[in-house]
């Protein structure tokens, strides 16, 4: 007779239930058969391939003052940068010559006029010196959807804004009480993005306090039912300068986070099977071999992170982050290296857009 992990992964279409189960799944044989079930799909519909985009973490300036997250504004230990123009420049260079062909520019949430043109004039910039090779997507927050508009028509074409959490209560817990952290908010500028055109991206982040297994199946229910292209998720990781901290001994062991979100991008890869997944920056903070597990487990997508070193302190979303050090050096060879030991490609000079985004424009 076979088991109920098998029995669930035999079916066409996963029932909320049916999610719960696979993601309470514990013991390592287990585990490895959701694994290799969400490999398997993820070889059938993208093929054995993954996509590298450099990742340029461009202002840890932030409006914002989220609960969990080492840069949030109430933090006055941290000092506050922003990349030149020219650093920027430099990295994209660096992305374009070692074959990424996209790129992600990643900042805490600003809105000043000056910012959305800074923002604006990099993206037309990279554009011209790459001759439209280099693919851009931005993860800058909320704004406004003239401003995500301009952005587009400067060059951006893919978004990443997580929901963090998509149960209503939960994500207020992690928020603090005012309009500028506003779940309202966050669905309208996903709507926004898709509206313009925009591939859009969202994500969670995994192992909360008190968020239950049942919260992540609706996690991927939501990602499912909102059609998203691309998903970013990542297991939750204490900041000791954060009002969350005071939590952290409620939480889940930190290997079971790491099981717990590699369980998230397996299951959510049997349920969309053609988005890009990414094999988020948090799972290499907990084991160096994160990433890589991420990908067996169904992810597509790696982000090694290409920001200047020097300002690698000042970028801690948590603790741990610091050992993920500036990319251009040794270890993208290393990197590569492994990815190409599991069989993997890795594509060269595309943009790796999202299959699903394709197919639901075509
Ligand atoms: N642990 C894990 N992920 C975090 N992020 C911010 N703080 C943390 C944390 N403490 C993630 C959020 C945000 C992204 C930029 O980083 O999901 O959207
Ligand atoms: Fe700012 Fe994003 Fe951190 Fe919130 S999670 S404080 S918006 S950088």
């Amino acid at each position: 007779m076979k088991g109920k992990i098998e029995n669930i992964l035999n079916k066409s279409s996963l029932s909320r239930e049916d999610i719960v189960v696979l993601l309470s799944t514990y013991n390592s044989n287990e585990c490895h058969k959701v694994f290799s079930e969400a490999y398997r799909i993820k070889q059938a519909h993208i093929g054995k391939k993954v996509a590298l985009r450099g990742l340029i973490e461009y202002s840890n300036h932030c409006r914002k003052n989220c609960l969990y997250c080492g840069i949030r504004s109430g933090n006055n230990k941290i000092s506050r940068y922003n990349l030149t123009h020219d650093e920027v420049i430099e990295a994209c260079s660096f992305a374009m010559v070692k074959g990424f062909g996209s790129l992600v520019i990643q900042s805490g949430e600003r809105c000043s006029e000056k910012y959305v043109l800074q923002i604006g004039k990099l993206l037309k910039d990279i554009k011209d010196r790459s001759d439209g090779r280099a693919g851009i997507t931005l993860s800058c927050g909320e704004q406004s959807e003239e401003v995500y508009r301009y952005w587009f028509e400067c060059g951006a074409h893919r978004y990443l804004l997580r929901i963090e959490s998509s149960n209503r209560e939960l994500f207020e817990k992690i928020h603090p009480a005012n309009r500028l952290h506003d779940y309202d908010t966050r669905l309208k500028c996903l709507k926004s993005l898709r509206d313009i055109g925009y591939q859009v991206g969202t994500g969670v982040m995994i192992g909360l306090p008190g968020q239950r297994l049942e919260d992540l199946a609706d996690d991927i229910l939501f990602i499912r039912d909102m059609d998203i292209d691309m998903v970013g998720m990542g297991p939750y990781l204490e900041h000791a300068e954060t009002p969350m901290y005071q939590e952290k001994d409620r939480l889940l062991p930190i290997n079971d986070r790491l099981n717990l979100g590699l369980l998230m991008i397996a299951v959510l890869r049997i349920v969309m099977k053609d988005i890009n997944i990414a094999s988020s920056t948090a799972l290499h903070a907990i084991d160096p071999d994160g990433r890589e597990k991420g990908l067996l487990a169904g992810a597509n997508v790696i982000m090694p992170n290409i920001t200047p070193a020097k300002y690698r302190d000042a970028y801690l979303l948590y603790d741990g982050k610091q050992k993920i050090i500036d990319e251009r050096g040794s270890s993208i060879e290393q990197l590569e290296i492994k990815l190409r030991k599991l069989g993997e490609e890795i594509l060269n000079n595309e943009w790796g857009d999202s299959r699903h985004f394709m197919l639901r424009n075509s």
